[in-house]
C-alpha cells in the first residue's frame, strides 16, 4: 500500500473555510494501487464462508484494546480536531463503512488485524461527530465480502448492520457518509456508480492518477467528486499505512 502517496499534495487553506482544498503536487509514483477486485468478491457475493478462529468476545476484547491506544495517538487527535472544529451541522441519515478487512483474518495477521480495528475505530469515531450535530440516529451499514459469522457476529454485537455485496452500493444516497479506505477501483466505481454521497472518506483523485501514469484516468464520477468536494488529508497512523493516501471528501452544501 502506498504509504506516503499523499506527502506531495498541498494544502492550501481557504481564507474564510477552514477546510482546504488539497491539491497536486508533483508527480511521484505510488507503491502499489488497488485497481482490480478478486473477481469473487468485486462486485457481487462471496460464494464461501471462512471458518472463525476467534469468538465474538475475543474480537471485542482485542477491539477495545487496540481503539484505546489509538485514542491516544496524533492520528484520532487530529481527526478529532478535523470533525470538531470544521465540520458544520450534518445532514447525513446513514454511514456505510465498505471494506475494513477481517477482524478474524484468515492468517492471523496481526498488522491487517490492527488496520481493521483502527479503521472501524475511525468510521464509529466520525458517526459519533456528526451524531453530534444530528437529530436523528445516523444508521451504520458494514459490507466486507470476506467477513465470517464471527465478524459478521462481532458488528452486530455493536449495534450495527451487515449486508451482503452489492446491497450496500444500492444503499448509497446523497445523505451518505461513506468510508472506505484502500478499496479496489471497480468497488470505489460501483459506491459512486449511482450518486455522490455526502460525504466519501477514501482514495482521492491525485493518487489514481499517479497510478495511471500518463495513461488517461476515464473515470467520470470521480473527476465529479473531486470538483465538487472540499477535501482534507486523513490524518496518518503514524508508522503504519492504516490511513495513507486516504481523504475525506464533503460535498459543498450547494451542490447535490
Ligand atoms: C486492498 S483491501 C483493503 C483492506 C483494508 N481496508 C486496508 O486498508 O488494508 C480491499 C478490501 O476490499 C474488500 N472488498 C472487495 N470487494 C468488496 C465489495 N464488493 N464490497 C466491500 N468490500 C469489498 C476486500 O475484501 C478487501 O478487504
Amino acid at each position: 500500500m502506498a504509504s506516503t502517496v499523499i506527502d506531495s499534495l498541498e494544502k492550501a487553506a481557504e481564507p474564510d473555510e477552514k477546510w482546504t482544498r488539497v491539491r497536486h503536487k508533483g508527480r511521484r509514483r505510488p507503491k502499489a494501487c488497488h485497481s482490480v477486485a478478486p473477481s469473487y468478491i468485486a462486485g457481487g457475493v462471496s460464494n464461501s464462508v471462512r471458518p472463525s478462529s476467534l469468538s465474538v468476545p475475543a474480537i471485542m476484547e482485542e477491539h477495545k484494546r487496540i481503539k484505546y491506544q489509538w485514542e491516544t495517538s496524533a492520528c484520532y487527535h487530529g481527526l478529532q480536531e478535523i470533525f470538531e472544529s470544521r465540520m458544520s451541522p450534518s445532514n447525513i441519515s446513514d454511514a456505510i463503512c465498505f471494506g475494513t478487512g477481517s477482524f478474524d483474518p484468515e492468517d492471523s495477521s496481526w498488522e491487517m488485524k490492527r488496520k481493521a480495528h483502527i479503521q472501524l475505530a475511525a468510521f464509529l469515531f466520525i458517526v459519533e461527530q456528526l451524531q453530534r450535530n444530528s437529530s436523528h440516529t445516523i444508521r451504520c451499514i458494514f459490507q466486507e465480502p470476506i467477513f465470517n459469522t464471527s465478524d459478521k457476529a462481532f458488528i452486530r454485537a455493536l449495534g450495527h448492520e451487515v449486508v451482503d455485496s452489492p446491497t450496500g452500493f444500492e444503499l448509497v444516497s446523497p445523505t451518505t457518509l461513506v468510508f472506505g479506505i484502500h478499496l479496489y477501483r471497480d468497488v470505489y466505481a460501483q459506491i459512486i456508480g449511482k450518486c455522490l454521497p455526502a460525504m466519501f472518506i477514501g482514495t482521492p483523485q491525485e493518487v489514481w492518477e499517479e497510478c495511471y501514469g500518463s495513461d488517461p484516468l476515464d473515470w467520470v464520477e470521480l473527476n465529479e467528486l473531486n470538483k465538487r468536494c472540499d477535501k482534507v488529508k486523513f490524518p496518518e497512523d503514524t508508522g503504519y499505512t492504516t490511513f495513507s493516501s486516504t481523504t475525506i471528501h464533503r460535498r459543498r452544501c450547494n451542490e447535490t
